[in-house]
């Protein structure tokens, strides 16, 4: 992999200064930046045939069709999964949202229970709580083990005959660790229990194949994997999503209706893309996707892997900084500055151009499973260098020192 090939493609990585210093972009989990690949398609579609999708009987709207189901088929052979499998959605929240209200809210009964965990996103346990407050299904949380990870012994543990529901992150959005999915699937299915990936923190950083690993839902962003903001997608089994309501209805996703309230609504995917969708999120996304697959998902993965070693090796040198991840694979670091309140810390790397994030991450249980008040979060994507994981290691050496960011 030629990063620095890769870093030419990428406006943002061009010279851009933060706080007088080069830009230092460790905040991918939040959001990846954009190769030129993916905001010239966008562009291509805003200059040269803007139309809208699944209407229009002129050229350009059947070349905008075209290029949106083409953004479809992309998504689907990306992740192993067949074209009508694939609902764009607005993001992974949505998608979540969807199978909760759209799905488990018609499936689910009084003391049903759906099984999450102390490290999952806000996005992954509000929408479930809202479906318990409906149907009385209650939540429970299996417990993590030592390091923060849901093993499937856990998991197998929590069962029992109440269990409908699993809903839970491939890769967690803090800690980093990626669960023996597969094992989990297959412990679940041998339960009737549903599997609902959150793979917001996988898909844009390891192959995906959701044949392979049996899931019935998957969802995640594109602007986690070098495609725009305000779009993602819900993979879910056909049989599912024919047994899943539509939870944005309106024009584009029925076949009829008449004056009397008879409806017919659309086949999935269809069904559950009602009014116009974000047409240049999916052909961005595209566009990232192949990019992405240009370089390789093994490779991304291999060298996330690599940069994350490389990290700890250098943070492990210094006793100012505690870990909270260090054997997690993902590339992202959970820690803080001994002595430093997390989002003081996320302001003296601030000022030293470094973008991290600092806080809870939207996991707003885990701090306390951590027992701390929040964590700063360094996260890296291909096209980091290990020369600024030095800078970032030579900042965390003088973290002590982050009143200087406030009085310089
Ligand atoms: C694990 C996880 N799930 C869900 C989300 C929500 O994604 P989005 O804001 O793109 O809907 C995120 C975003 O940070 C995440 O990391």
């Amino acid at each position: 992999m030629d990063v620095l090939k890769i870093r030419k493609d990428f406006p943002m990585l061009d010279n851009k200064i933060m706080q007088g210093h080069p830009l230092v972009y460790f905040d991918n989990a939040a959001t990846s930046l954009k190769p030129n690949q993916v905001i010239n398609a966008i562009n291509d579609y805003y200059k040269n045939y803007t139309s809208n999708v699944h209407r229009g009987d002129y050229d350009l709207a059947a070349f905008a069709d075209k290029n949106y189901e083409l953004a479809r088929t992309t998504v689907a052979k990306f992740i192993h999964a067949n074209d009508n499998e694939i609902v764009f959605t607005s993001g992974t929240t949505a998608s979540l949202n969807l199978v909760a209200h759209g799905y488990a809210l018609t499936h689910l009964h009084e003391n049903d229970e759906i099984l999450l965990n102390e490290a999952e996103h806000a996005s992954n346990i509000l929408p479930w709580y809202d479906i318990c407050k409906q149907t009385k299904a209650v939540v429970k949380f299996i417990p993590l083990d030592d390091e923060g990870k849901v093993t499937p012994k856990a998991f197998l543990e929590c069962i029992n005959e109440h269990t409908k529901i699993l809903s839970i992150a491939q890769i967690s959005n803090v800690l980093g660790y990626e669960v023996d999915l597969k094992e989990i699937i297959r412990i679940a299915h041998e339960h009737q229990i549903i599997v609902v990936v959150d793979g917001a923190q996988s898909a844009p950083h390891i192959p995906v194949n959701v044949k392979d690993l049996d899931c019935d839902f998957f969802c995640f962003s594109a602007h986690k994997m070098c495609g725009p903001t305000g779009v993602g997608v819900l993979y879910g089994k056909y049989n599912l999503l024919e047994e899943t309501s539509s939870t944005l209805l309106g024009g584009g996703m029925n076949a009829k209706f008449d004056r009397c309230g008879n409806i017919l609504y659309k086949k999935p995917p269809f069904k559950f893309e009602g009014g116009t969708p974000a047409i240049e999120g999916a052909i961005g996304l595209k566009a990232a996707i192949d990019y992405l697959n240009q370089i390789g998902m093994e490779n991304i993965k291999k060298y996330e892997q690599e940069l994350k070693q490389y990290a700890i090796s250098k943070l492990k040198e210094l006793d100012n900084v505690e870990i909270y991840n260090a054997n997690s694979t993902s590339g992202i670091i959970a820690f803080n500055i001994k002595d430093v309140f997390c989002q003081d810390a996320g302001t003296y790397f601030n000022s030293l151009g470094i973008a991290v994030r600092s806080g809870h991450h939207c996991a707003k249980i885990l701090p306390d499973y951590l027992h701390v008040t929040g964590t700063v979060r360094a996260s890296f994507y291909f096209y980091n260098t290990k020369e600024e994981i030095d800078i970032f290691v030579e900042a965390c050496k003088h973290g002590g020192d982050f009143l200087d960011a406030f009085f310089k």
